[in-house]
């Protein structure tokens, strides 16, 4: 664990985390997330005979498996340490699909489709999205990874055409390498990429996502008639692919999560950035603003009336979506429900306070403690690589980007510099949570685990076009045996 106030891995300068799927689970962090993960879930049992067992089998493997019980918690234990993730009042909501029997590209791809049907909603449903994370085989030491390239599982190619873009200059050189691998996109402004997966060194598999899968929402506003006319829409479930799911020492390399977005994601950074869509001089031209200074801030006004236009849609498609002012003040009573269940809220300042309006908004007036505590997601320098460039064995450049992330900004200050009072300003206290939305309870849910702390899940083999890169000392040849029976 890092002290408090060292930034964690991934924070502001700090340099994103590079991880060796060979190194075995250390048992010290096997032990604290067991020791967690039981005492949060008395109904699992005493945890000294399940350390035992663990023990053993790292002694053996170097590794060891998740109960059931402890893969969904250790889920959503990384949710909820999710230092830049602002919707953490949700975690216990999370839907956790067990998928680490499921190894070859074929079988992953359909569990993909199935994971973005079930958090996209079906039938009636549909539009009413769940936060979902679906689990595929941990790295055993010894053992090839199967990879997905992709940085999220709908995203939009981008081209190049002479000096402009077609799409998002974001995919430009992912576009081109998948390609270059054989893909070809309409050459429209919102062509789905193809998700590309890899087992090992082997050769990139690539899938089409097929349209059943990607509920898209087009995008209008609820004044100005001409904005359908620019042809923007975005999809409506954004679904995280690269990180790693790491929970008491064992890794999960694949681990793709999924929620809903917040308006000012898409209205304020997708479609507002400069590097991305670019559509605030569009917008603003359309709205005959004075562009002449930027004191008649024509921007801001512009990227309102996008932001307004992104909310308005989502809602007339009657697809989940939540804005920056509810969003903020929810996660302080998450923060307020964490500090009574005796827990931290990490939190990166710079990611939870909203793009626009930020002072507005309550999460603006107060410091957040920075820890990385584990369970986590880790971005790796090699996945990020990957997902930008979709070029395997790429050489990774010693300073990192950050792609995602408006340049850091300071903290904001710990006194509000208009009342002089520190912490949250009066008025945007903490609010109760909406009755109509699924939180999870506040209080441990105990929610019917089987405590069956021996039942583990076995290592299964990987398929047979993936043969096993490294060596494995023979010990744990017998023992991976031994344990897939
Ligand atoms: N900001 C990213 C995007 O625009 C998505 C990150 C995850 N967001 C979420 N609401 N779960 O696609």
């Amino acid at each position: 664990m890092t002290a408090p106030h060292t930034p964690p891995a991934g924070y502001r300068d700090a340099p994103l985390t590079d991880w060796d799927p060979d190194r075995p689970v250390d048992f010290a962090e096997a032990e604290e997330f067991l020791r967690a993960c039981y005492a949060e879930l008395p109904k699992l049992g005493p945890v000294e005979p399940r350390l035992a067992v663990v023990r053993e089998q790292i002694a053996a493997l170097g590794t060891y498996t998740h109960t059931h019980a402890e893969l969904v918690h250790g889920a959503r234990m990384a949710w909820r340490n999710a230092s830049r993730c602002i919707g953490r009042v949700y975690w216990r909501s999370l839907t956790v699909l067990d998928r680490r029997q499921h190894r070859t590209p074929d079988k992953i791809f359909d569990d993909v489709v199935s994971h973005l049907h079930m958090a996209t909603g079906e039938g009636p449903n549909r539009g009413k999205l769940r936060a979902v994370i679906s689990i595929f085989g941990q790295a055993v030491p010894g053992r090839p990874v199967t990879r997905l390239w992709n940085d999220q599982l709908i995203r939009y190619a981008g081209y190049r055409n002479g000096d402009g873009m077609t799409g998002d200059p974001q995919y430009e050189q992912f576009t081109s390498a998948v390609s270059r691998l054989g893909w070809t996109g309409k050459g429209s402004a919102f062509d789905l990429l193809p998700l590309v997966l890899q087992t090992g060194d082997g050769e990139p598999h690539l899938y089409d996502l097929p349209e059943s899968a990607v509920l898209e929402v087009p995008l209008a506003h609820p004044e100005y008639g001409w904005f359908a006319e620019l042809g923007l829409r975005w999809h409506a479930v954004p679904a995280i692919a690269n990180m790693r799911l790491s929970i008491g020492g064992v890794d999960y390399p694949l681990a793709p999560f999924s929620g809903w977005y917040m308006g000012t994601e898409i209205g304020a950074r997708n479609l507002a950035d400069a590097h991305r869509y670019n559509q605030i001089p569009v917008v603003a031209a359309r709205m005959g603003l004075d562009t002449s200074s930027e004191s008649t801030l024509w921007r801001d006004r512009a990227l309102l009336e996008l932001n307004r236009a992104v909310l308005w849609s989502f809602e007339r498609a009657g697809v989940r979506v939540t804005d920056h002012h509810s969003e903020s003040r929810l996660f302080l009573t998450h923060v307020e429900r964490e500090r009574r269940a005796g827990r931290d809220t990490p939190a990166d300042w710079t990611w939870i306070v909203p793009p626009i309006s930020g002072g507005l908004t309550p999460v603006f007036h107060r410091y957040y403690t920075e820890a990385d505590q584990r369970p986590n997601f880790y971005l790796d320098r090699s996945a990020q690589q990957l997902s930008l460039t979709a070029t395997a064995q790429v050489s990774v450049p010693a300073q990192r980007t950050s792609p995602e992330r408006r340049t850091p900004a300071g903290p904001a200050t710990a006194v509000c510099p208009i009342t002089g009072q520190t912490g949250p300003m009066p008025g945007l206290e903490p609010e109760p949570l909406p009755a109509d939305q699924d939180f999870g309870p506040d209080v441990d849910p105990h929610p019917g685990y089987a405590a069956d702390p021996e039942a583990t899940v076995p290592i299964p083999a990987g398929p047979a076009s993936a043969p096993i890169t490294a060596e494995p000392v023979p010990v744990r040849k017998r023992g991976l045996r031994r344990l897939l029976g």
